[in-house]
């Protein structure tokens, strides 16, 4: 199965999100738009891997404190547009300490430089409009372990466990 390590948005998040989404499309722009219910912010990639439960269990003892994200602007790269999140300490700590555990328990992910950002639209035609984006924040209280599938109609995305911020 394809896995990957993610941290699933609040709704005010995905709002200001479907708001640019829908600012693209009034300006003209086309492609395979993110569903909402598909959008994420991707801590460590890992891919095909037979089972869930040791990635669980390499997960489940990491320990941290609920923190802010924040959404920073849009950019895109080709012909794929993204929304980036601003870097911040706590949000790299626990990329890093994601990949890290993953790492100790030789579970392997793809190991490109952490890069927070949601995919807002792929295979993007059209104008390139200078856009701006909504500001949202949102606390993170939890991350997740996912799991991808190609469905008929795009990517599905299922939620196989989560592990949860210490209480403050
Ligand atoms: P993307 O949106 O920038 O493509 C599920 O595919 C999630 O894992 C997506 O958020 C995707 O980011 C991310 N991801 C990171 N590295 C990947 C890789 N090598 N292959 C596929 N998805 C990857």
């Amino acid at each position: 199965m394809r896995l990957f390590v993610a941290i699933c948005l609040s709704d005010g998040m995905k709002d200001a999100l479907l708001d640019a989404q829908n600012a693209l499309y009034d300006r003209g722009v086309r492609g395979r738009f993110t569903p909402e219910e598909n959008m994420h912010l991707t801590l460590a990639f890992i891919g095909d891997y037979p089972e869930a439960g040791p990635v669980l269990e390499a997960l489940s003892g990491l320990a941290f404190s609920p923190f802010e994200l924040t959404l920073e602007g849009l950019g895109c790269f080709g012909d794929l547009w993204w929304a980036g999140l601003k870097g911040s300490a706590p949000l790299e700590a626990l990329a890093r300490r994601v990949r890290r555990a993953l790492a100790e328990a030789e579970i392997p992910f793809d190991r490109k430089r952490f890069s927070p950002h949601v995919t807002l639209l792929r295979k993007a035609k059209g104008a390139v409009p200078p856009l701006r984006l909504q500001s949202a924040e949102m606390t993170v209280e939890a991350f997740t372990l996912m799991r991808s599938d190609r469905g008929k109609n795009g990517m599905l995305y299922t939620e196989l466990g989560t592990v949860e911020a210490e209480q403050r």
